[in-house]
């Protein structure tokens, strides 16, 4: 194992001079993948040289997340803490199903989930997990939503339409859940939203409504702390007091921007998530632990056993539930996340995560004013949003970003809002500071002159 370790410090101080020189990886065309790369596996193995300058060259033609030239998706960047915690918990390889097996790994998982339970305003009695990402954090909060409502389902299955309430502009997960669950897709109600993509809350009331007049079960409402595309956040306060009249589950999916619990001055994005029946937040997202750390937490600690465990004798063979983790988890076997963001929380303390939330926020400020003092440009996005959504002197926004990575120039994607697309520019990355926002635009304006402009006219 040794040399694998050298090994491995070997790689990484390759991929750290490949992030400074070339941040954005050549792409390799699909159809050229195989023939370019050696990712063949053959009834002999190789020497180890052959291995490393293998992997060398898979490392070159990787894209490169943690560089700076990356705003392609809602992650991003590397921060050294959270990683060490990863590192090492890929070393001790505990499976968190037991406490026999993970010992003080499953302590830690219970502090991490205890703390944000507080941050949320949560009851004493609260619980949680963590989930395989974001959509599965979706999916277990349906699932409990499900089981609340109905607890028969479990054993007998569904035997009733049971209807279900998200925002038009909310992560995809919570229909395919739908369809996972077996409520099925046609029982997604897409509530209207507002032109910052918030949703209109005086719409679900008559959704719902609607619904009981026909005879439909409603369950569950998901409110949304930061959209996938213009990072909006729903006004909890007022989806809780629909739930509350209708006695309906409320999830808040926090995936992106959940983690405003750990910021004073964003906070208040997320007022009133004390009322809601469980919160999910993205760890890898806002935070930037290596992917993927999902943490979901619910009020109702019973609820979660109750949709979560299964006897297994020869699983479960010492110590109570409390501990014994699988019996409140989606999987049996599960890797460790809770390390990463443990270390991550333990060096540089809630003040430390706060800042890391905070710094997104100037950035996106930056990327903003940049912005608006620039008559090429035309915003799409608000404030209070990491998500910065413009377009570029008219040019069709999925053309610019694709010739952008293309030609190794920036990784950013575009999405689409109320009949505009737009580039999508995301500062979820801690560690950018003000040059990398400018060189951001600066190396968009520069290419656009120099190679698309060029091109169109020529
Ligand atoms: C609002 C929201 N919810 C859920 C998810 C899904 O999270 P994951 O990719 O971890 O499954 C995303 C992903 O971008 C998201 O933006």
């Amino acid at each position: 194992m040794q040399n694998d370790i050298a090994l491995f410090t070997e790689l990484c101080d390759e991929l750290f001079k490949l992030e400074a020189d070339k941040p954005v990886a050549e792409p390799i065309p699909t159809s050229k993948l195989y023939s370019r790369l050696d990712l063949s596996l053959n009834t002999e193995g190789v020497i180890d040289e052959d291995l490393k300058s293998t992997l060398k060259q898979i490392i070159k033609s990787t894209p490169k997340t943690a560089s700076k030239s990356f705003f392609n998706q809602l992650f991003g960047g590397r921060v050294d803490k959270a990683t060490l915690g990863d590192l090492l918990a890929v070393m001790l390889n505990n499976s968190m199903y037991t406490y026999k097996v993970a010992g003080p790994q499953v302590g830690i998982e219970k502090q991490v989930l205890k703390e944000i339970a507080s941050l949320a305003g949560y009851a004493e009695e609260s619980d949680g997990t963590f989930a395989p990402g974001g959509s599965m954090s979706n999916m277990m909060a349906l699932i409990m939503a499900r089981d609340a409502k109905n607890d028969t389902i479990r054993v007998e299955g569904l035997s009733s339409k049971m209807t279900l309430y998200t925002s038009a502009t909310s992560h995809y997960s919570i229909s395919k859940n739908a369809a996972l669950t077996g409520i099925g897709r046609s029982q997604v109600r897409l509530v209207s939203t507002n032109e910052k993509g918030e949703m209109l809350v005086e719409h679900l009331d008559e959704l719902i409504k609607k619904d009981i007049s026909n005879s439909y079960q409603p369950f569950f409402v998901n409110a949304t702390a930061g959209t996938t595309v213009l990072g909006a956040f729903d006004d909890i306060t007022a989806i809780s007091k629909v739930c509350k009249k209708h006695k309906l589950w409320l999830h808040v999916d926090g995936a992106y921007c959940g983690s405003v619990i750990f910021s004073k001055m964003y906070k208040h994005l997320i007022k009133g998530l004390e009322f809601s029946d469980s919160f999910s937040v993205n760890a890898h997202k806002m935070l930037g632990t290596p992917l993927s750390c999902s943490i979901i937490i619910t009020q109702h600690k019973a609820q979660l056993h109750q949709s979560f465990s299964n006897e297994a004798d020869y699983l479960y063979q010492t110590d109570s539930d409390d501990f014994n983790l699988g019996k409140t988890s989606l999987q049996c076997g599960r890797r460790n996340d809770a390390l990463k963001i443990w270390t991550l929380w333990k060096s540089i303390g809630t003040k430390g995560l706060e800042k890391i939330v905070d710094k997104q926020f100037e950035m996106a400020q930056i990327a903003r004013d940049y912005i608006t003092n620039n008559k090429d440009y035309e915003l799409y996005s608000f404030n209070d949003s990491i998500s910065v959504c413009f377009n570029y002197k008219g040019i069709p926004a999925n053309e610019l970003c694709t010739a952008l990575y293309e030609n190794s120039e920036l990784m950013v994607g575009f999405g689409k809002f109320s009949n505009n697309e737009f580039v999508r520019m995301v500062t979820v990355n801690s560690l950018l500071e003000r040059e990398d926002i400018y060189n951001f635009f600066e190396t968009l304006e520069a290419f656009v002159s120099e190679k698309m402009l060029k091109t169109i006219t020529s």
